[in-house]
């Protein structure tokens, strides 16, 4: 197996970091990454806001978790409630990427570079998770309202449309969830 596909049958979602910080050779290598994904009509319609103050981070994930407990899905309410949780499992770094809704793809656009980010990380044998309540926390006026406040802003009209915390593993690494069988369909 080369080491492209061995990197993408690697990747995890991790959810438990050490504090330690992610070095900024690494962060430029996951971001140069990102900014190679296909993007349609080559738009290139994002902004990566790269979020590594400690203090921030812990104010975000605090406000954030109330798109979880306030959520209409129980099961995420129930998460949220879990003694510790943290929607961003304490990790030292979180890149959002916004983009404009104007163009032609954004939502596409920003997530296959965020998961070109993922696999850059997980070469770098980074830990990476998906956030989604950035995403469902920013939807809400009093969301912006509080993304405002704590000075987490993006381009005008840009919205956030992909968010995910990276860090070191503080656990071993995860093993893969059960893969669905029977979800391809050949037509020779
Ligand atoms: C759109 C999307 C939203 C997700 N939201 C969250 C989230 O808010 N918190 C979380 O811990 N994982 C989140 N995940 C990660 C999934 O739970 C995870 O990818 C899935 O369970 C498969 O596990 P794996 O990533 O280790 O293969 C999200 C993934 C996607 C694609």
């Amino acid at each position: 197996m080369n080491e492209t596909i061995a990197t993408i049958l690697k990747r995890r979602s991790v959810r438990a970091y050490r504090p330690d910080p992610v070095e900024k050779t690494d962060i430029d290598l996951m971001l140069r990454a990102a900014r190679h994904a296909p993007s349609a009509m080559n738009q290139q319609p994002w902004h990566f806001t790269v979020i590594r103050n400690p203090k921030l981070l812990r104010k975000l994930e605090k406000h954030c978790l109330n798109a979880f407990l306030e959520s209409t899905n129980e099961a995420l309410r129930e998460i949220a409630k879990q003694e510790g949780f943290s929607v961003f499992y304490h990790a030292p770094l979180m890149v959002i990427i916004s983009g404009d809704p104007g163009a032609l793809a954004a939502q596409y656009d920003c997530t296959l570079a965020m998961e070109n980010m993922m696999l850059a990380a997980t070469s770098l044998g980074l830990g990476s998770c998906w956030a989604n309540a950035i995403m469902m926390y920013h939807a809400t006026e009093k969301g912006k309202a509080k993304f405002r406040e704590l000075g987490v802003t993006f381009p005008e009209g840009y919205q956030p449309y992909a968010a995910a915390a990276f860090g070191y593993p503080a656990t071993p690494w995860p093993d893969a969830p059960p893969k669905k069988p029977d979800c391809v369909t050949f037509m020779d």
